[in-house]
């Protein structure tokens, strides 16, 4: 199968070089590139790829792992001609987007991981392993057959890959630990782990409650005591890193709060019911990262 990675952070990165690694042809498709190759390095091993230009010429299973604030921008250039045949696209970002429903094509699936990576330079590195979720972008189409050949592609990269027909219940899951970590790493300007020293439970479970409310609202069942235990661990297990929003604040890059705890206090009022928690968070955060 022909692939094309689009977006080189972390994850992009380690996908690609995994791909490869199994004997798959992969490209890259950078946001902004004078080159004619990208190489990227993985354990030592220097990994060379070639360009992809829009539109696509042959059938390609495009994977793309990019911020919040450039899906749509990005489905937009994907729409401007058909995708070839045979092609699929594989989206995972953090957050979620208020119109998403509406802009996601109908054949796109999301792929939601728990694997760790981060990038220095040109290099990438697998942090922590974890496993992942694929699923059906659309609910429409929630109980549809998996395409067999792009599952086992992606498992046989970046293991464990598991089918998921409940993609939306992951999908919500990891927005709720990002709320209930990523904006308290920058109030408290800390590594995951020195959040403990805060003693933020009571805040994390009224966090939590407001998007439980807010996931039930949609039809998904989520449980605030569990989100903030699920929270809890995750910081403990990556204890010694700095969240991607802290590390966005430092580098002075544009954070994902809009499409997080944002997310949830604007989605909560559209449905008629504040979000108190989760509206503080996201100003505190906008104000600090108001460059
Ligand atoms: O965004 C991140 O940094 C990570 O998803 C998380 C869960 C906060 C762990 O570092």
């Amino acid at each position: 199968m022909h692939w094309a990675v689009i977006g080189t952070g972390a994850i992009g990165s380690l996908m690609a070089v995994n791909l490869r690694r199994i004997g798959e042809h992969v490209s890259i498709k950078p946001r902004h590139t004078n080159h004619s190759s990208i190489s990227i390095i993985h354990n030592a091993h220097s990994y060379e790829f070639s360009i992809t230009t829009l539109p696509l010429t042959q059938p390609t299973q495009i994977f793309a792992a990019v911020k919040a604030y450039q899906v749509e921008a990005l489905l937009q250039e994907l729409s401007q001609a058909p995708l070839p045949e045979g092609s699929s696209l594989i989206i995972s970002y953090n957050g979620m987007l208020d119109n998403e429903s509406m802009i996601m094509p109908e054949r796109a699936l999301h792929w939601v991981t728990t694997h760790g990576a981060y990038r220095h330079e040109n290099e990438v590195v697998h942090a922590g392993m974890g496993e992942s979720w694929l699923g059906w972008a659309q609910v429409e189409r929630a109980s549809s057959s998996r395409p067999a050949e792009v599952f086992s592609a992606l498992n046989n990269a970046l293991p464990l890959l598991n089918w998921s027909p409940a993609i939306n219940q992951r999908r919500w899951q990891k927005l709720a630990v990002n709320c209930l970590i990523n904006a308290f790493t920058v109030i408290h300007n800390c590594r995951n782990g020195e959040l403990l020293q805060h003693h933020l439970q009571h805040d994390q479970l009224v966090v939590a409650q407001e998007i439980c409310w807010l996931a039930q609202h949609r039809g998904v069942q989520l449980i605030p005591e569990k989100l903030v235990e699920q929270a809890h661990q995750v910081v403990k297990n990556t204890a010694n890193n700095f969240s991607s929003m802290l590390m966005d604040v430092r580098q002075r890059r544009q954070t994902e709060i809009d499409y997080l705890n944002g997310f949830v206090a604007r989605q909560s009022a559209v449905a008629g019911r504040a979000a108190p928690a989760n509206e503080k968070l996201w100003r505190q955060v906008q104000a600090i990262s108001a460059f």
